[in-house]
């Protein structure tokens, strides 16, 4: 039995049959149309906030105006660009649960002009229990995020490992959905459940969202399971898995201790050059 027939007994699912250039519309650098992304797999650890934070500092660096929305209660987005999110007053968990505090009063600046941050903390948790009973719920952080649109090209939303009420409201506010996909074996774990969740979503709340692409993350070239493991997620996922990879890194790892995105701790280090050639394909698939 081959990888890929292991893949499909496994999990049991064909790959989704968009490819990521069509999923990804007809605009231009800097386009006027706003594109709210959400970085979702139910998965712990595989690279979604690392993916969140520094693709957001990529498109800044190359003129876009990005918010980052952190969705996530650990909030270590909010903590890795600086945030002391033990101080907040308000953060999305406010903006979630109380009507009368608009995005804009929780929105933090970063070190670039062009990137913002919408941070969260640990009680971003009792959202989960405040929002069980509200009439709408699922469309909550849509109606929130919608006044943005006019002051960002790019809204990215990291998500929490989890597919939850607020991973719904992420993706029914979302144009398009990026997967981060841990280069190991037992990464497809969960993604059947994924794709049925984006299904719901779809048939129900969101019609026009779109998987925007799957990102290979934490690659080791160095070992022959992890280069097997890539050929075989390009083959399952086919037009869906986007060209970049994103090898595992030292510097990747350190620049959270430094509270800086990668290409502003290590420039030149090959992270750098992983997530700006992420950018690059992501813009160049949206022209
Ligand atoms: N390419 C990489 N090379 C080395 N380390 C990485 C890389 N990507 C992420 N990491 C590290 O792996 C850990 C998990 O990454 P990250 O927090 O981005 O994952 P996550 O999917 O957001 O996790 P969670 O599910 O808990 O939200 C972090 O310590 C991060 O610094
Ligand atoms: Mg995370």
């Amino acid at each position: 039995m081959g990888i890929k027939d292991l893949f499909l007994k496994l999990y049991g699912r064909p790959a989704p049959k968009e490819s990521a250039g069509e999923c990804l519309g007809q605009h231009g650098k800097k386009t006027s149309k706003s594109r709210i992304v959400t970085v979702m797999n139910q998965k712990g650890g595989c690279g979604k906030t690392t993916t969140a934070i520094n693709l957001s500092a990529c498109l800044a660096e190359m003129g876009y105006r990005v918010l980052l929305v952190d969705l996530d209660p650990q909030a270590h987005a909010s903590l890795n660009l600086g945030v002391d999110t033990h101080k907040l007053r308000k953060s999305i968990y406010h903006v979630l649960s109380r009507p009368d505090v608009p995005l804009h009063e929780i929105i933090h600046d970063t070190y670039s002009e062009n990137l913002k941050i919408a941070p969260s903390n640990s009680f971003l948790s009792s959202a989960l229990v405040d929002l069980v009973n509200r009439v709408g719920r699922e469309e909550i952080l849509k109606n929130r995020l919608g006044p943005a649109r006019a002051g960002f090209d790019y809204i990215f939303i990291d998500c929490p490992p989890s597919l939850n009420i607020l991973t719904i409201n992420a993706l029914a506010a979302s144009d398009g959905l990026l997967i981060p996909v841990q280069v190991q074996y037992f990464s497809l774990e969960g993604m059947n459940d994924l794709f049925t969740t984006v299904d719901l979503v779809k048939s129900t709340l969101n019609p026009g969202l779109s998987i925007m692409g799957i990102v290979p993350t934490l690659f080791d070239k160095r070992t022959k399971l992890s280069r097997i493991m890539l050929d075989a997620l390009k083959d399952y996922f086919k037009g869906q898995l986007l060209n970049t990879v994103i090898s595992l890194s030292s510097t990747l790892a350190e620049a959270p201790i430094y509270r800086k995105p990668i290409i502003l701790y290590c420039p030149n280090s090959k992270g750098a050059h992983d997530y700006r050639s992420l950018a690059e394909e992501i813009t160049q698939n949206e022209r």
